[in-house]
């Protein structure tokens, strides 16, 4: 047996010493790709970019880092770079993208990005976050959004609740879940998820302007007004809705409890659409989507993109391949099809999408249009990392009960301040 495997061994070395030539382009088209794509939905979406690549001639060596929202992947792609070791390419999310151009550390895709048009089929919202100093720097793969509801439509049926259209409404169909015996708001306390819910809860209360305020310009004022308080006291409220094994559950769990009828819903961006649709489930038969309550016609967005690392001129074909594949139309329709997010280009037909994904994009179009469109905070595109971590820190010790909303709301002022 022994034998037999260093007779293949050396065939194999024999083999790439003869096809010298063949070897050497065999390397150059591969990317190694940096994500956190590992929940079953996300997997199954990666998958239909694999194989798209792969399709093209080029192959992927995987590099996963678990952890939603990419907080994790992104402390990994620091020690890489640091390492002399950058991946080939990298999800990435808005400002996180930007703080890597400036640093110079990525590729230039003014080339593709021309040849293929993208200047005029990309949104400004996302060409904001994939051009630094006018050269395109990534490839956005989709737009996700985050003030989403995902119900147990079974649930909503027995106790007779119809969609909640306002915070009140809202209360009132958690009140009768949790009287139901079932767990009301299935949540994951992890800090990008309380943030997620965050991201909701205060468009909710003040809407566009006090959204804006507070996370894009960081107005202080707007930090410690008392629209914010009652977002904190909103999530008091939801807080209280929660199980008790919240702590540190990762989002496609929480997602699975409302999938199997243990949960009633939960706040999550439509990245939790691919676990429903994973688990066979149909939207508007086993499970709704409908807007966060009193944000409605508002659409908190991020968008996953592929920054490639500048490596030298041997990865570059494989770069430019990977760039021009997520591009392509009936790519980005395939895959967010399967990823619940929408695609990043405006000409891609919502042919292929269920009422869920057809909801999205028409509602994105529709916030585009009327200046409604805001990048999330939880999410990389409303601030830079610094400030996201500092928001995130106050959020998380507030739904963990260290502060209370009036504690909380000068706690943000001054940890905001501080962070910039
Ligand atoms: C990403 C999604 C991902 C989610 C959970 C978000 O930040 O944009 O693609 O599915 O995190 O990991």
């Amino acid at each position: 047996m022994k034998r037999t495997l260093s007779k293949l061994a050396c065939g194999v070395a024999v083999c790439a010493i003869m096809t010298g030539a063949g070897v050497a382009s065999a390397a150059d088209s591969s990317v190694e790709v940096l994500h956190w794509w590992t929940s079953g939905g996300e997997a199954s979406a990666l998958n239909v970019l694999k194989e798209d690549l792969e399709s093209n001639g080029v192959s992927w060596k995987d590099m996963p880092v678990a952890g939603g929202g990419g907080e994790q992947a992104m402390t990994v792609l620091r020690a890489r770079v640091t390492a002399g070791n950058a991946p080939t390419a990298v999800q990435m999310l808005g400002f996180d993208i930007q703080d890597w151009a400036a640093e110079g550390a990525l590729a230039d895709l003014n080339s593709v990005a021309a040849k293929e048009g993208w200047d005029d089929v990309v949104p400004a919202a996302l060409q904001r976050f994939a051009k630094h100093d006018g050269k395109w720097i990534s490839a956005p793969v989709n737009v996700h959004s985050t003030n989403w509801v995902w119900a147990n439509k079974k649930i909503f049926d027995e106790l007779g609740i119809a969609q909640p259209a306002s915070w009140d409404e809202l209360v009132a169909a958690l009140d009768k879940i949790k009287a139901a015996g079932y767990t009301a708001v299935a949540h994951g306390g992890q800090a990008w998820q309380d943030a997620t819910i965050f991201d909701a809860v205060v468009m909710s209360v003040g809407g566009p302007d006090l959204y804006k305020k507070a996370f894009v310009d960081l107005d202080p004022a707007a930090l410690g007004s008392d629209q914010m308080k009652e977002a904190f006291d909103r999530m008091a409220t939801l807080r209280s809705y929660v199980d008790d094994n919240f702590s540190g559950r990762d989002w496609n769990l929480a997602s699975a409890m409302v999938i199997e009828g243990k949960a009633g819903v939960q706040f999550m961006g439509d990245w939790a659409k691919g676990e429903f649709l994973k688990a066979n489930l149909k939207p508007g038969e086993d499970f709704l989507c409908f807007r966060f309550p009193d944000t409605q016609g508002t659409v908190t967005f991020n968008s996953d993109q592929f920054a490639m690392f500048s490596i030298g001129e041997e990865g570059r074909d494989a770069q430019v391949k990977l760039a021009s594949s997520i591009m392509a139309p009936s790519f980005q329709s395939a895959f967010n099809v399967v990823k619940g997010s929408v695609p990043a280009r405006t000409d891609v037909s919502d042919e292929a999408f269920d009422a869920c994904g057809k909801k999205g994009m028409k509602e994105l179009a529709e916030a585009n249009a009327s200046g409604k469109l805001f990048g999330s905070m939880a999410h990389g595109h409303a601030s830079p990392a610094a400030v996201k971590n500092s928001i995130y820190d106050v959020v998380t010790a507030h739904f963990n009960g260290e502060f209370d909303s009036a504690e909380a709301v000068e706690e943000l002022v001054s940890a905001v301040e501080g962070a910039q």
